[in-house]
């Protein structure tokens, strides 16, 4: 007898129809599985068998044939244990075929048949709900799928209890979730920050516009404890882009519980040991990188420049785009990638130079060789480069904090705000960032004075179309800031200040610069 259960499976965050058809025949007993199964799919029968065994079903000794249709897509995980076993059901006669009609199902099993916890189960409860059938998963998996609205969930915890109901054609629905667990209170706060000024300006106008930023300055001069702060004032995410960073996580396998709830921008800091593969994404069926783990939030590369160089090459794509295209034997996949990077850099290997206490010993030729490792077209698209210098440590048990960060987010949140309205009507834009130059170019109203500044720094710093006009969208954000429809041209000269004249990182910081930028 032949049997077909519906399941899904994960292609990038889109899921697609998968249909487990099982034949059982008179033969040898034996178990084939086809349609390109990865190696944790071929395991399912192993834990498929003793789940069946251990819940009191038989395996009849005849020959079992499994085909995974559509036969010519990679099928990686094991969401298809839960759907093979129920087809071995049908086709051996302990199952009605009718009971799965209008049903899909998804969820590993235990070898003594409780049903476990799969990856990937947003992007499955949205395709289950497009195609208008009930989705039967696992019940750590509910909270997740409940996040589609309008779908019917059964969530039984055992495999014998889900054939019991199907048997008795009353499948109990999945009860609504309690609420995940509250995410810990935030321990990183501006607060904490002594000084630092200027460096805490430009990251809440990052924060504001989404604006790609570097901070360059000696060893221990706060760089790391600065960028750590940034998720502090982040706004919060829109339910619409939320979604999407819970799918990327989800199918990366690294969703957690109270990510559920909270709206919080994601925050990543991989080291700088990171492979490419680990950075923007890939294995044989790809998944998902740090880029796209990022995406709505913040990259952040603490010791940018130790990172190896085809490595950072390989972010011009994302950043570019807003997105990775993985290409594997086995599928080439988009995941969305659209996130702000933050780096942190010492001004040469010794990390001293333009450091007013320490001397620099390096040759001409080291720095420039270190800072190389930045290319001109990456460093062209960060918008903001920063100089930071230590804070005297005198001043540093003497002083109390500054400003706390849920001032500094506040006024970051009414930027937000303001851009949202901006771009109401553009599809996939929320940010300053993420709009087209000319776009913004043509419909910003600026001062004649602030016109000038302009020109006068596109001949300056030699600006290319594209690093005028991301001086412009760092301009709007300030203004943004300001509560401004204007550009004024303090705006713009802020703006400017954060460019750097090609090539790459910023002069090395004299005593004169370091100051303007934290006391700016
Ligand atoms: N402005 C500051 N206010 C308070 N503490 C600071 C400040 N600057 C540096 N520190 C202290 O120095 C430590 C080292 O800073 P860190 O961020 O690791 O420096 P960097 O990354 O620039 O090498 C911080 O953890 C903090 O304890
Ligand atoms: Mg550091």
């Amino acid at each position: 007898m032949l049997a077909a259960v519906r399941a899904a499976a994960v292609l990038g965050i889109e899921a697609y129809d998968v249909t487990v058809e099982v034949d059982v025949a008179n033969g040898l007993p034996q178990w084939t599985l086809v349609g390109l199964a990865a190696s944790a799919v071929k395991e399912s029968r192993e834990r498929v068998a003793a789940a069946l065994l251990n819940t009191g079903f038989v395996l009849p000794p005849r020959r079992i044939t499994v085909n995974l249709a559509p036969a010519d897509t990679r099928k990686e995980g094991t969401a298809l244990d839960l759907p093979v076993a129920l087809g071995v059901l049908v086709a051996t006669g302990q199952l009605a075929p009718e009971a799965l009609d209008g049903r899909l199902f998804v969820g590993e099993l235990g070898l003594d048949g409780g049903v476990r916890a799969v990856r990937g189960v947003l992007p499955i409860a949205r395709h289950a709900a497009a195609a208008g059938c009930a989705l039967v998963l696992p019940p750590a998996n509910v909270r997740e799928a409940a996040l589609v609205s309008g779908l019917a969930l059964a969530a039984p915890a055992t495999l014998a209890a889900l054939v019991e109901q199907l048997g008795a054609g009353a499948l109990r629905r999945a009860a609504t979730p309690a609420p995940a667990p509250p995410a810990p209170a935030r321990t990183l706060d501006f607060a904490d920050v002594v000084g630092q000024q200027g460096a805490k300006r430009a990251l809440e106008v990052a924060a504001a516009g989404g604006h790609n930023l570097v901070l360059v300055g000696p060893p221990g001069a706060g760089k790391t404890m600065l960028a750590r702060r940034l998720p502090s004032i982040l706004p919060s995410l829109a339910e619409s882009e939320a979604l999407d960073v819970i799918a990327i996580h989800s199918v990366a396998g690294v969703l957690a519980e109270e990510a559920l709830q909270a709206r919080e921008r994601p925050f990543r800091a991989p080291h700088h040991s990171i492979s490419e593969a680990g950075l923007i994404g890939g294995g044989s069926t790809p998944r998902p990188g740090e880029v796209s783990l990022a995406h709505q939030g913040v990259l952040f590369l603490d010791e940018l420049l130790e990172f190896p160089r085809h490595v950072l090459e390989a972010l011009r794509q994302p950043l570019e785009d807003g997105r990775v295209v993985v290409a594997r034997a086995a599928a080439s996949v988009a995941f969305p990638a659209r996130f702000t990077l933050v780096g942190a850099t010492n001004p040469c290997p010794c990390g001293h130079a333009g450091d007013p206490a320490h001397a620099c010993t390096c040759t001409a030729a080291d720095v420039a060789r270190y800072r190389a490792r930045l290319s001109g077209p990456l460093a062209d698209r960060i918008d903001m480069h920063v100089a930071v210098g230590a804070v005297p440590v005198r001043t540093l048990g003497a002083v109390a904090g500054g400003e706390p960060s849920s001032a500094m987010r506040e006024r970051v949140q009414q930027a937000r705000e303001r851009q949202s309205l901006r771009f109401a009507a553009l599809a996939g834009v929320r940010c300053n960032a993420h709009v087209a130059g000319r776009w913004l170019d043509t419909r910003t109203p600026v001062d004649a004075a602030a016109r000038e500044l302009l020109a006068a720094a596109a001949e300056r710093l030699g600006l290319s179309a594209r690093g005028y006009h991301r001086v412009l969208k760092v301009a709007r954000t300030i203004a943004d800031l300001d509560g401004d429809e204007r550009l004024s041209a303090p705006a713009v000269a802020e703006a400017i200040r954060y460019r750097p004249a090609l090539p790459s990182l910023p002069p090395a910081a004299g005593r004169a610069s370091v100051t303007a930028a934290v006391d700016a």
